[in-house]
């Protein structure tokens, strides 16, 4: 068994923090019980308001409803790019260091102004107006960063597909939003391979006639298929266009983007984020969380297709004046050091990954790590999964040179930014643990019934008060919003994920409790990957859970039943694996498939999922209560054939 060790705040840590504990004790009592006054003192000190809002906070948690600071007039683009200019306009905005080590660029704040102000104009004179949808599709360049603030700057309400989609997915989240403008590039890179983005708007447009314009920036001058009238090179359109491109007062509750992600069932779902309470949200952790400080340069490795990239990559650093490493390539390319040297190129003070990423290097052995001095880290961060004591330890010791505090920060797309986490000059760190909520963050554990539970404790984590930067709806259907957080436990927020409460009030994220995977900190439903799999002809059923992974975390295992009469072979599983990919992407692709003759069902015909995921986790002994099946030797069967791991 492994034994937790627990590690207190160094006095260095905790004498040069924003906040130490007392700091963390009384701010966190202000926020819940004096939310009005915490909350306008931060949104005033964090953010610069055209006017002021006219009232503060109202929400409704029954009925899903909340309002921050509505009335109050801001833009993003501007408190992320102009108010900086006159003390910062030379400072270095956005470090680009591209997938091939050769290349790196830096991108003051007065560069970014102009990128984002002509871009703006550009999408202007192609007829993007306020509240339309811009779907931007790229890899990890700083013109993604761009086409994000351009489209704030001018209220239109960005949907970023993350570049990993494939064309079918990037169609139906184009078509979900009624997206008329795409924004991509002609090719992404990535560990030394191309990615044909433009290739898959192409195909994905085929299905999209609202779409009129496609902007796309040249990266790699590989060869691509041109559509005249839609299809603009971004640096063309760009060329000459002026700066002059006054921000739109967006009020605070106006939309600032829609991100897709899974739920338990159906298709992705559009998370809706407003303008104020998402900006401050992400402005605030990002501060408070990394212990920002002027001049430091902060690295997170998450892609801007997913809300890490939106939170901790662009709009809470730039909000902060930061500044902000973007890395279009891989932990592992051309070798396992590359992190470490780019944190030794760039001299990186803050770094955030993955577990997933953690446990990948960590097998590398040590040698790649030491390569690079990491002598300018001084704060470690982890999100996305639960990580494992064991990884912790290494991230710590070796990463870390066990002198980098380790913040390990749960959150998720729907709340915007950070909900539960140590801050490095306030809290002891426990390996595994993400330990005590942010301000104004009121996490509880709920039992079966749905009461909270008190003291130590495991449960269902849900949040019983509003925060700024909560989801606000989904997009063109509220209903599902509401139906998907706020109506299992009424009046709460239902995270969707299981956590522990020690005696010491920290808390345990254990996972996902609904039928939600995390693949590599990739959020993938089980829905999704089933609807792909009974698309092919030879599959007559399919049924998907997760099971542990040493790498990912979890992965996809699949139970699928060929059409009767029909013999699947190999060369089915591979068809199998295509259609996922084609459907999905491929970083959805099942790691194991099962033939299944049968699949366990209640008597009214429903898959017993409960089951099946014990089988995948050969966790046999215990399988729950079988009474319901319909065909008990069903079970049988698929433990007798499980595949091994
Ligand atoms: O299960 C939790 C896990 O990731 C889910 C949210 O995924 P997504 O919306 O894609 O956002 C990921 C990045 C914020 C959560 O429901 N998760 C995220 N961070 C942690 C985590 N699980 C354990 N510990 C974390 N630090």
């Amino acid at each position: 068994m492994y034994e937790i060790s627990l590690h207190p705040v160094p006095d260095a840590v905790r004498k040069q923090a924003l906040i130490d504990n007392d700091a963390y004790l009384r701010l966190y009592q202000q926020s819940v019980e004096q939310p009005e006054l915490f909350w306008s003192e931060q949104a005033t000190s964090f953010l610069t308001w055209f006017q002021p809002w006219e009232q503060l906070h109202r929400s409704d948690l029954a009925k899903g409803e909340a309002e921050w600071f509505k009335g109050g007039k801001l833009n993003v683009a501007y408190n992320c790019i102009d108010r900086h200019l006159e003390q910062r306009g030379e400072q270095v905005a956005i470090i680009w260091e591209g997938d091939n080590p050769s290349e790196s660029a830096q991108i003051t704040y007065r560069k970014l102004h102009s990128h984002v102000t002509r871009l703006a104009n550009v999408l202007k004179s192609r007829g993007v107006k306020k509240g339309d949808r811009v779907c931007i599709y790229m890899p990890m360049i700083p013109e993604a960063a761009y086409a994000m603030l351009a489209c704030a700057r001018i209220g239109a309400v960005h949907s970023v597909v993350f570049g990993g989609f494939s064309p079918d997915a990037l169609r139906d989240r184009i078509l979900d939003a009624d997206c008329r403008t795409v924004i991509t590039a002609d090719e992404g890179v990535r560990g030394g391979k191309y990615v044909p983005l433009k290739q898959n708007v192409d195909k994905a447009l085929k299905d999209c006639p609202n779409v009129s314009s496609v902007l796309v920036v040249q990266r790699t001058e590989g060869k691509i298929d041109w559509q005249d009238g839609r299809d603009l090179w971004y640096h063309e359109a760009l060329h000459g266009v002026s700066e002059d491109c006054p921000p739109e007062w967006m009020d605070a509750e106006d939309p600032l983007f829609i991100l897709y992600t899974s739920g338990s069932t159906g298709k992705p779902k559009g998370v809706l984020h407003t303008t104020g309470g998402y900006l401050l949200g992400a402005a605030m952790t990002h501060k408070y969380v990394f212990d920002y400080k002027d001049g430091e340069i902060f690295w997170c490795t998450a892609d801007v297709g997913w809300v890490t990239g939106h939170s901790y990559i662009v709009y809470g650093p730039l909000a902060n004046a930061a500044t902000t490493l973007m890395f279009e390539g891989v932990p592992n390319y051309p070798d396992a050091s590359r992190f470490w040297q780019v944190i030794d190129k760039h001299q990186v003070n803050i770094f955030y990954t993955a577990p997933t990423a953690i446990r990948a290097l960590m097998r590398e052995g040590e040698a790649p790590v030491k390569k690079a001095s990491r002598a300018s880290l001084r704060l470690l961060g982890s999100v996305g999964e639960p990580i494992n004591p064991e990884a912790w330890e290494w991230y710590y010791n070796v990463v870390g040179d066990c002198r980098c505090p380790i913040v390990d920060t749960w959150w998720q797309t729907e709340t915007g930014s950070i909900l539960i986490t140590p801050l490095p000059g306030a809290t002891a760190l426990k390996p595994g643990s993400a330990t005590r909520p942010f301000f104004g963050v009121q996490p509880v554990l709920l039992d079966e019934k749905g009461k909270e539970i008190e003291g130590a404790g495991s449960g269902v984590l849900a949040i019983k008060a509003s925060w700024p930067s909560q989801i606000r709806s989904v997009y063109g259907d509220h209903k599902r919003m509401i139906d998907t957080y706020f109506s299992a436990y009424p009046g709460y927020y239902f995270t969707g994920d299981g956590a522990r409460r020690d005696e010491d009030g920290y808390y345990w994220i254990t996972g996902r409790v609904d039928d939600v995977i995390n693949v590599s900190g990739h959020r993938i439903g089980t829905a999704e990957v089933e609807s792909a799999l009974v698309l092919h002809d030879a599959v007559a059923e399919a049924a998907v859970v997760g099971y542990p992974h040493d790498l990912k975390g979890q992965g996809i295992y699949a139970f699928v039943t060929p059409m009767k009469g029909l013999e699947p072979t190999d060369e089915l599983k591979k068809e199998l694996l295509a259609l996922v990919s084609k459907e999905i992407g491929s970083f959805a692709k099942p790691e194991l498939i099962q033939w299944a003759p049968g699949l366990p069902k209640t008597r009214s015909g429903k898959i017993m999922r409960r089951i099946l995921r014990k089988i995948a986790c050969n966790e046999l002994e215990n399988l729950g209560d079988t009474s319901t099946l319909a065909d008990p030797s069903v079970v049988q069967n698929l433990i007798d054939k499980r595949l091994n791991q």
